[in-house]
This record gives structure tokens, C-alpha cells and sequence, in this order.
């Protein structure tokens, strides 16, 4: 069992999710095309206007923060600023991932140290349990929560939660080992076919997608 969790699941893991992840963008492409860049104008028609329209007030930096969802909900952007690093940067620089990595290509990334590595563990799991309460406590998110995120929760949080057990030697270390690569690799599969695929979509939406909340210059695609 060990030794086809360690192997051929891992590859089928990494696989599926990169196949399945470019999958969604040439699907996107399929179902958008291209239109002229970003620009938002105002509505014309209606009466003519007798008296020049009020000028557009001039915000600071400061008012429009305030404005944003990082001034309606600071502790919410905090935590999940923090979560969504951690959760893509630690499983980089964990020791026992590079190990693997360099036993298998003899190449590795750099690695933290393995106690540094466990107090991120620790945020990232931390940061779980926020969004957690939140979907449990907050009776608007809470209406808006079905079985699903809370499963969506689980599998995210999962590599974290095993990751640590096993580091940390709490319960049998050969099935807890065995349930966190479970957990990774069902993770990695589950990013391209769940709500997880916001993670390439975050992109997609904010770059390329033309509507009022793309960033920078504007995207240049709309839904066909
Ligand atoms: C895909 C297959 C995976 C394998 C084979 C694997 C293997 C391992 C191994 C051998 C360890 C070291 C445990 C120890 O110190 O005894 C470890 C720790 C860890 N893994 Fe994985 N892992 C996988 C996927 C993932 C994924 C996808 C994530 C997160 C996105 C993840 C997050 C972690 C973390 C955070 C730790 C360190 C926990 C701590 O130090 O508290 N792993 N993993
Ligand atoms: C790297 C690109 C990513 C971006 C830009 C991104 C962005 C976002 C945004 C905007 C939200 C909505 C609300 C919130 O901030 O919590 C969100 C939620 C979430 N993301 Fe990501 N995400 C990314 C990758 C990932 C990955 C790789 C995972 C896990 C595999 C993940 C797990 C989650 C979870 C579990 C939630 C929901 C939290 C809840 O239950 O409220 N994200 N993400």
C-alpha cells in the first residue's frame, strides 16, 4: 500500500491535475472570445442634461481601501491572505517533500526548517478553522453554506492536518503517513474539477475576463 501511495499515485495525482487544469483553460477559451479591450462608459440617452452632472470625487488611496472589502472586512482578508500563501508555499519547502523530490530526481527546492515549516502548518490549519467557524457562526455566510464547502474546507485542510500529525508523531506514523499522501494527492486531483479551480480561474476572471472588476489595463475576452 505504502509503496503505491508513495508512487504511482503520486504521479496519476500530479497528472490529473495538470492535465486536468489545462483542460479548464482551453475550455475557456472554447467559451469566450475575444472582444475590445476593457472600458467602462456611461449610459447615454435619456433627457438632455441642463446642468453639468456633479463632478466624480477624488479618492485617496486611503478612502478607497476603506471602501474595498479589505476595509468591510479586514480580518477576513487578513487571514486568507495569509492562509492562500502558506498553503501554496509551505508544501515547497517542507523537508520531507524535498527528500522525496531529491531520492526521485535528485533535484530538490530549498527546504525550511522543519520546525519553521510546522508553525506554518499550524497557521495554515489555523486559518481553516477561522473559515470554519465563519461558514458555522456567521449566519450570512452560514446561509449561503451547503455540505459542500464544508467538504471543499476538508480537502484543503486535510494535507495540512495529516502533514502535521505525522511530522509530530501523534497516532500510528505508517497509517498517518499513508492518509496525508491520500490527502495530497486527492487534493492536487481535486483542484481542476471542484470550486478549487479558482485557483487558475482567479486568474482567468481577473486578467482576461472584460467586466468591472478586472485588473491593470483590462481583459480583453468575453462569454461568447
Ligand atoms: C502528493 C503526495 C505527498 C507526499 C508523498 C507527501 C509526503 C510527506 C512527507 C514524507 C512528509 C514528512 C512527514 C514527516 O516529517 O515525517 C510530509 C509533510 C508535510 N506535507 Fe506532505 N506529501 C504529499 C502532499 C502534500 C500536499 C499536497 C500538501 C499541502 C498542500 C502537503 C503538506 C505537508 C505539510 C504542510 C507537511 C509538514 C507538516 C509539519 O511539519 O507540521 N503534502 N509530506
Ligand atoms: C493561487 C491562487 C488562489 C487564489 C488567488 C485564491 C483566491 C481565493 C478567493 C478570492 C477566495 C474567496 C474568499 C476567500 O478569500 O476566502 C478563496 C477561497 C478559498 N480558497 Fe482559494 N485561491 C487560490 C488557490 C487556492 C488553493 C490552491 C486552494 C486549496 C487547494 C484554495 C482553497 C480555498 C478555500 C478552502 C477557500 C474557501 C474558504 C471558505 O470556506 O470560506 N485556494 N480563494
Amino acid at each position: 500500500m505504502y509503496d503505491l501511495v508513495r508512487g504511482p499515485f503520486v504521479w496519476v495525482a500530479f497528472i490529473v491535475f495538470i492535465v486536468g487544469t489545462v483542460y479548464q483553460v482551453v475550455r475557456f477559451y472554447a467559451l469566450s472570445r475575444e472582444t475590445s479591450p476593457f472600458r467602462l462608459t456611461k449610459p447615454t440617452g435619456g433627457p438632455p442634461k441642463t446642468e453639468a452632472p456633479p463632478a466624480e470625487p477624488v479618492l485617496t488611496f486611503g478612502q478607497r481601501m476603506r471602501l474595498s472589502i479589505a476595509g468591510t472586512s479586514p480580518v477576513m482578508i487578513t487571514v486568507t491572505t495569509v492562509f492562500h500563501v502558506l498553503l501554496v508555499l509551505t508544501p515547497i519547502f517542507v523537508l520531507g517533500h524535498n527528500v522525496l523530490w531529491d531520492l526521485a530526481w535528485g533535484v530538490s527546492p530549498p527546504s525550511l526548517s522543519e520546525a519553521f515549516t510546522d508553525v506554518l502548518t499550524l497557521i495554515v490549519i489555523a486559518g481553516g478553522v477561522y473559515f470554519l467557524g465563519r461558514r458555522l457562526f456567521m449566519a450570512r455566510v452560514r446561509a449561503i453554506t451547503s455540505a459542500y464547502d464544508y467538504a471543499i474546507l476538508a480537502i484543503a485542510t486535510a494535507p495540512f492536518i495529516t502533514g502535521f500529525l505525522a511530522y509530530r508523531h501523534i497516532f500510528d506514523y505508517d497509517t498517518v503517513i499513508i492518509l496525508h499522501m491520500l490527502a495530497g494527492e486527492i487534493m492536487l486531483i481535486a483542484i481542476p474539477f471542484t470550486k478549487l479551480v479558482h485557483m487558475p480561474f482567479f486568474f482567468i476572471n481577473r486578467f482576461l475576463l472584460v467586466h468591472e472588476n478586472t485588473f491593470g489595463a483590462g481583459g480583453t475576452r468575453i462569454w461568447r
